[in-house]
């Protein structure tokens, strides 16, 4: 019997013969509400990013078997060092655990681990850890996971910036020849497919600084649930909804 498109069963396992990425083949995620829900459970902060982080490793599984190309993750802004010291220290060292105990199962399941952010700034012994799992997952190419680490999307173009600024200064581009590719191409997401869904959880409705130039055409979807509530069920809501979108791109 076929299955119809948004009927119960499109987006469960019996859908089989339906696309589970609905064409969607870079997804971002601004994984927000770890503290909203450690307080629902008067639970520290601190455990409500422990839960934030089992959630990465869910979603990073399910992206993969769904066949999605890039996932980016946005997990720590150029604005989050104005959080207490304290929280700062959790979540660099959950950075630290994840990336010690993941690194195999990355490289097992053929996932390409990428940075975007200036992650230079962090500890050094952080950097270390992130340079050696970007060398040894480098040749992998079933998905690109990339983690958004002291990242600002400003930031982000004003380094594009002064790196085109620089090569006009050699000589070797024109400044009237600058164009989107050259942007694209200096961004932290160069090599990157475009970006198709950008999802925002907690019920924020806003980009709060991520990934600017990139969701210039993305579709956007928003949803209440706290990222630690987030699954395999939210992720299939949210790429039927991308399904169910018409894309014009500014035509008709
Ligand atoms: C997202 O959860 C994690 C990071 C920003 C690092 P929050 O810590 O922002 O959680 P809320 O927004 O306070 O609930
Ligand atoms: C955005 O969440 C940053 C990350 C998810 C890492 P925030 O919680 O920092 O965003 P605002 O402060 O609510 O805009
Ligand atoms: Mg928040």
């Amino acid at each position: 019997m076929p299955i119809k498109k948004g009927s119960p069963d499109s987006d469960t396992d019996m859908g089989q013969m339906a696309d589970p990425t609905h064409g969607a083949r870079h997804i971002a995620i601004i994984m927000d509400g770890n503290g909203r829900w450690a307080k629902q459970k008067h639970l520290p902060r601190a455990l409500g990013h422990k839960k934030g982080v089992e959630t990465v490793r869910d979603i990073v599984r399910v992206a993969g078997e769904m066949g999605i190309k890039a996932l980016t993750l946005y997990a720590f802004s150029s604005e989050n060092w104005s959080r207490p010291a304290d929280e700062v220290a959790d979540l660099m060292g959950l950075l630290r655990q994840y990336i010690q105990s993941d690194i195999d199962e990355f490289d097992e399941n053929g996932i390409q681990l990428k940075v975007i952010g200036n992650y230079k700034a962090l500890d050094s012994d952080i950097v270390q850890l992130i340079d050696g799992a970007l060398d040894r997952t480098a040749n992998n190419d079933k998905m690109t996971l990339a983690i958004a680490l002291n990242y600002g999307a400003q930031d982000e173009m004003l380094r594009a910036v002064r790196t085109i600024a620089e090569a006009a200064k050699r000589g070797e581009v024109d400044p009237q020849d600058i164009g989107v590719d050259h942007v694209s191409g200096a961004l932290d997401t160069a090599g990157m497919p475009p970006l198709d869904l950008l999802i925002r959880t907690s019920g924020e409705l806003r980009l709060s600084n991520f990934l600017l130039w990139q969701a210039a055409y993305s579709e956007l979807y928003f949803t209440d649930a706290l990222w630690p509530d987030f699954d395999k069920r939210e992720l299939q809501r949210a790429l039927q909804s991308f399904g169910d979108r018409d894309r014009r791109f500014g035509g008709r």
